[in-house]
C-alpha cells in the first residue's frame, strides 16, 4: 500500500498535502498503546514553545468537545462492530480537522497530535481486518486530504507498552496479543512505504533520548524564522486541547 498522498487521493480531495498546504506545520505521533506518545508530544511541545511558536497540543480520539463524547463511545462503550469503530474514528477526525486542526495550521500555529489516521489504518484496517486502503480512504475523505509532513511512529513490542499501561484496559487495550502484533506491524509498513513522512524511533529508549531524535527530524521542516539570541522572543501560547492520553 502506498501512503503517496498523490497516489491515494485522486482530484480535490488531495488540497492539503505536506509542503502545499496552510502555513502550520502539522505532526502526528503513531504507535501501539503505551509507547509513550503523550511523554513525546508534551517535550516536543515545550520544545516548540521555547522556540516561540504557537503550538497546538492535540489528541485523537477527544481533541474536541463532540470528540470527548465520541472516545467515551468508542473506548469505554457498548460492543461494536468493526465498521460502527472505524466510523466513529472517522467522525471524531473529521470534526477535529475541521474545527481545530486546520484552522490553527491556518494561522500558521504548529499541531501535535497523540494519534492521526494512520491509527485508524494499523489498527481498523488491519488490527480489525476491513482493510487499510478502504479505511484510508475512509478518513482522507473525513479529513479532505490532511496529511501530517511528519508522523513520528515510536515503536515498541506491544507486550512491553501493554505492561506499563495502568487502570482498566479500554475496548481497543483489550483487543489481545494478535491484534496488537498486526497493528505494530502496519504501522512499520506504511512507515517503510513513505519515509519521507515518517520517523521511525525505537520507544525502548530513555525517553529524551527518543525527543531529541524527533527534534532533529523537524529542524528543518521548521520553516518560520525561529528568533535569534538578540531577539525577544514572542510569549508561547501552548493551547492544550483534550488532555494528552
Ligand atoms: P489513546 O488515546 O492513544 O489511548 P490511551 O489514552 O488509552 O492511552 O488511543 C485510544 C485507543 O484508540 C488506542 O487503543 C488506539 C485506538 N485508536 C484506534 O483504534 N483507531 C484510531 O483511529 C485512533 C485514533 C485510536
Amino acid at each position: 500500500m502506498s501512503t503517496d498522498p498523490a497516489s491515494v487521493v485522486p482530484g480535490p480531495v488531495a488540497d492539503v498535502v505536506a509542503g502545499q498546504g496552510p502555513a502550520g506545520l502539522f505532526v502526528s505521533f503513531e504507535g501501539g498503546d503505551g509507547v509513550g506518545k503523550s511523554t513525546q508530544v508534551a517535550l516536543l511541545g515545550r520544545h516548540l514553545a521555547a522556540l516561540g511558536r504557537e503550538v497546538v497540543v492535540t489528541r485523537e480520539p477527544g481533541g474536541t468537545p463532540l470528540g470527548v463524547e465520541l472516545r467515551r463511545a468508542v473506548l469505554h462503550g457498548e460492543d461494536l462492530d468493526p465498521r460502527t469503530e472505524a466510523l466513529l474514528y472517522a467522525a471524531d477526525r473529521a470534526h477535529h480537522v475541521a474545527s481545530l486542526v486546520r484552522p490553527a495550521l491556518e494561522r500558521g500555529a504548529v499541531v501535535l497530535t497523540d494519534r492521526y489516521l494512520d491509527s485508524s489504518v494499523a489498527y481498523q484496517g488491519t488490527g480489525r481486518g476491513l482493510g487499510a486502503d478502504e479505511v484510508e480512504r475512509l478518513s482522507l475523505w473525513a479529513v479532505q486530504g490532511l496529511l501530517p509532513h511528519l508522523t513520528v511512529l515510536l515503536d515498541l513490542d506491544p507486550a512491553v507498552g501493554l505492561a506499563r499501561l495502568t487502570g482498566d484496559p479500554d475496548r481497543l487495550e483489550s483487543a489481545g496479543d494478535e491484534f496488537h502484533r498486526r497493528t505494530r506491524e502496519a504501522f512499520l509498513a506504511r512507515a517503510a512505504a513513505a519515509p519521507q513522512r515518517w520517523l521511525v524511533v525505537d520507544a525502548s529508549q530513555p525517553a529524551e533520548d527518543v525527543a531529541a531524535q524527533v527534534r532533529a527530524r523537524l529542524a528543518p521542516l521548521l520553516r518560520a524564522p525561529v528568533p535569534g539570541p538578540s531577539e525577544p522572543a514572542p510569549a508561547p501560547s501552548a493551547v492544550p486541547t483534550g488532555g494528552v492520553a
